[in-house]
């Protein structure tokens, strides 16, 4: 492997590659995670507001998948989620020995020092430099900056390659990864130019064969452009605020649903997770097996959407990123 990918964040990180899984909440279960894991990247499952049954059974299957010191991360939002589940979901972490947890929105510093003084690592997405500053007073292992291009809930408002070197240089010897439409070798080359360590993947990893997306979304995202995404804040219901999210535009995000009565919007779009009803304007973005107006759930999808062209496995998205990556390296080498 070229050196240039080899970074110091990959022995923390206890993986091959400089490419990391993003926690992804109803996407990136162990099934992703393990095959991401097994081709050399870092596993994050996303388990946002999930029960805690949930999380047990799939810390169990992605062990199983891989091997039990597996070095992961599970991913939780303490913001979007009532304290009483919160507790219980970090609990059970800490009970199931989770080697690290990636944190998302506003920073919790008790919730940070809790899981380091019981020798969690603690990798924390962000979207600005004062929440990077937060981040970094609580004593997290590493930062994840996100850029406003992003897939899913976004926090700033700022690019990913803008704010990138600002939060290397505010973080000093804290490693760094990159996130927000980053889904090429190329753009992993361009991460680690500007300081990243990593690179965070959301979109390109979603649009694989291992993912827990519904087959319409991930198609979605292989026939999109960059510009084709949208930030908006509809998507709103299950979170305590109506959090900006990028997205695909659909029925939703028209307006189509603007007029509906109250009682309209207690009417179940969609159902899935094994007939769970789903509700105009939720949170949730379309599982495996849903069943309805799939289209008018959140599609949710970064400006990366643009350099994704096939669902592959995740095992071939990894192995593709790092030849892109190892190509890209070799055409910029200076002349002798
Ligand atoms: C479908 C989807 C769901 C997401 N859910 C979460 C989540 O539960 N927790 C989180 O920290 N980030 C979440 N994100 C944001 C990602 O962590 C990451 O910042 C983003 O995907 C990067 O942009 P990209 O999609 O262009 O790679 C989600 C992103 C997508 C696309």
């Amino acid at each position: 492997m070229h050196a240039a990918l080899r970074t110091p964040l990959l022995d923390r990180l206890g993986c091959r590659y400089p490419i990391m899984l993003a926690g992804m909440g109803g996407v990136a279960r162990s099934r992703l995670a393990a095959a991401v894991a097994n081709a050399g990247g870092f596993a994050v499952m996303g388990m946002v507001r999930e029960p805690v049954a949930l999380i047990e059974r799939e810390v169990a299957a992605l062990r199983a998948a891989t091997r039990d010191d597996l070095h992961f991360a599970v991913n939780l939002i303490p913001a979007s989620c009532e304290q009483s589940l919160l507790r219980a979901q970090v609990d059970a972490c800490l009970r199931l020995r989770v080697p690290a947890m990636a944190l998302f929105w506003e920073v919790d510093g008790d919730l940070v020092r809790h899981l380091k003084a019981e020798g969690v690592q603690v990798i924390h997405q962000v979207g600005s430099c004062r929440d990077a500053e937060l981040a970094l007073d609580a004593g997290c292992d590493v930062l994840i900056a996100q850029g406003v291009d992003a897939g899913g809930h976004v926090r700033g408002e700022v690019s990913t390659f803008a704010l990138l070197p600002e939060i290397v240089a505010l973080a000093g010897e804290v490693p760094v990864a990159a996130s927000g439409a980053i889904a090429s070798g190329a753009a992993l080359v361009a991460a680690l130019a500007l300081g990243a360590q990593a690179v965070s993947l959301g979109s390109a990893f979603l649009a694989t064969e291992e993912s827990f997306a519904h087959p319409h979304h991930r198609q979605r995202l292989v026939a999109a452009r960059a510009e084709d995404t949208v930030r908006t804040t509809v998507f709103a219901r299950n979170w305590k605020i109506a959090a900006p999210v990028r997205v695909l535009p659909n029925a939703v995000t028209r307006g189509d649903y603007d007029g509906c009565s109250e009682a309209e919007k207690d009417q179940p779009i969609a159902w899935q997770d094994g007939g769970q009803p789903v509700y105009p304007f939720s949170t949730d973005s379309p599982a495996i097996d849903a069943t309805g107006r799939i289209d008018d759930m959140a599609i949710y999808a970064g400006e990366s959407v643009g350099q994704i062209h096939d669902i592959v496995h995740a095992g071939e998205r990894v192995a593709q990123l790092v030849r892109e990556a190892e190509a890209t390296l070799a055409r910029l080498r200076p002349a002798d």
